[in-house]
């Protein structure tokens, strides 16, 4: 599928926006092995999340989507998930005990979903296999594949590291872990397995990444104390079901946010964003760069921070200024390079991203599809083996844009063509419903 999109002035509307990924996806795995039943508003209805309610539901949860009137936090009636006039759609899980899948489960697109839930399938009295799509089968499994073996797991993988896994649940013992790599997909895969292990399982991070697995096991009532570089966890705890709301979705805001400060004018509202401390450095980052973001309403939902926020732009206000992304604001800020380099080019002073290898390992290599698309519009970038910098005050040309199937490219060149002198192209706009597929109907709705 391909989406032309046309040169903007400006950016204007309230908006709310579907539930953050992340977040939905710990919710679904975790009601699926609480007892009871949890009940979860505002789920993503990106593709990665269906994806965890579908192998679940191969595990033996039930799945039903509900229709209800009115539910607790929020959003607005703008949410692109609110049904018009009565309601909108919940997630009912029913959990308990899992069960051998009949079949394969698939990942589809999402890392966090093989990573995260082959902690659980470890420990489980039964073998499961999991694997993906063509993207998710070059993504590397050895840092879940490490501490789950020295827990107790036995596994297999394609070439001993990729997708797809064969994993021969048994039980498992705690471990004390400190994490190679800044990742809260590894960090959340030994927790998870650490609630069916014995005695008390250790996390510990050099660079702190996101936080809520840690969050959402509280919520649940595990017995877990998160301090900010070390995490343990007491294995052998009950969970229970739970009524929960998924804020919206901050790394789906920052095309948005970036869309707005493209533009000599902008004025948008985007209702019950997720402001989680460990994933909010995009607006400190955004603020240092000299724009103008407001927190309107500052509130908590199921243990996390959630609020509305207002950017604006005017022809007096000027161009953002570049900024450096290393160190552990790399990690902070690893899903929303693809847009900050978009605004990098046009920021005046430029982008540098550094400590970014991880990037070559995401949906896509960012780094070599980002210089690729940046080239087509005749934008410089120079890439590096583990970043990039990007010179500021440049131009966007109207070309022929490719996702490569990656959800984020495909929305950052999308907002990247909203700045170009004529219409662009995005080839493989689909790739962007892996996360956010209301994403180019919202952006049509705000463009002027
Ligand atoms: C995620 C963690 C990050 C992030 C991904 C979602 C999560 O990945 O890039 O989009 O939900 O835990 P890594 O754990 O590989 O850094």
């Amino acid at each position: 599928m391909q989406e032309t999109i046309a040169p903007a002035r400006a950016i204007e509307g309230i908006i709310g926006l579907p539930g953050d990924k992340s977040i939905s996806h710990r919710y679904a795995i975790l009601a699926a092995i609480a007892e009871g039943e949890t009940t979860i508003a505002n789920y993503s209805t990106g593709a990665d999340c269906q994806s965890t309610l579908a192998c679940v539901e191969a595990l033996g949860a039930k799945v039903e989507r509900r229709k209800v009137a009115k539910v607790a936090d929020d959003g607005g009636d703008s949410r692109p998930n609110a049904e018009a006039d009565d309601g909108q759609i919940i997630i009912a899980v029913q959990g308990g005990a899992l069960k051998e899948s009949p079949r394969e489960l698939d990942a589809g697109n999402s890392g966090s979903t093989i990573r995260m839930l082959s902690g659980i399938l470890a420990a489980q009295p039964f073998t499961s296999r999991i694997g993906g799509d063509e993207s998710l089968s070059r993504r590397p499994m050895r840092r879940i594949m490490r501490p789950l073996e020295q827990m107790g797991a036995s596994m297999e993988a394609h070439d001993g590291k990729f997708p797809p896994l064969t994993i021969y649940g048994r039980p498992l013992h705690s471990i004390d872990y400190t994490l190679p790599v800044p990742s809260a997909q590894v960090k959340s895969c030994v927790l998870l397995a650490g609630l069916f292990a014995e005695g008390d399982t250790i996390v510990r991070e050099p660079v702190r990444t996101r936080d809520h697995t840690e969050i959402a096991l509280r919520e649940f009532g595990a017995d877990i104390e998160a301090g900010r570089r070390v995490i343990t966890l007491r294995g052998g705890a009950k969970l229970t079901g739970r009524e929960l709301g998924v804020p919206g979705d901050l790394s789906s805001a920052a095309f948005f946010l970036v869309a707005a400060l493209l533009m000599p004018e902008a004025n948008l509202v985007i209702h019950g964003v997720g402001l989680n401390p460990t994933r909010a450095a995009l607006l400190d980052f955004l603020v240092g760069m000299g724009a103008s973001i407001k927190i309107l309403d500052l509130r908590q939902i199921g243990g996390e921070l959630i609020g509305d926020m207002r950017v604006r732009t005017s022809r007096t206000s000027g161009q953002v200024s570049g900024g450096v992304i290393e160190g552990a604001m790399t990690a902070a800020l690893i899903d929303e390079i693809p847009a900050l380099a978009v605004l990098g080019a046009a920021s005046s002073g430029g982008l540098t991203v550094r400590d970014a290898s991880e990037l070559r390992i995401k949906e896509t290599d960012r780094i070599a599809v980002l210089e690729e698309n940046f080239r087509r519009m005749g934008v410089a970038m120079e890439a590096t083996a583990d970043g990039f910098h990007i010179p500021g005050g440049q131009r966007f040309h109207a070309a022929e844009l490719d996702s490569a199937g990656d959800h984020r490219i495909a929305m950052a060149f999308a907002v990247a063509a909203l700045a170009a002198d004529g219409a662009s192209t995005i080839h493989g706009a689909e790739a962007a419903g892996v996360s956010f597929p209301e994403f180019f109907g919202i952006l049509r709705q705000i463009s002027r």
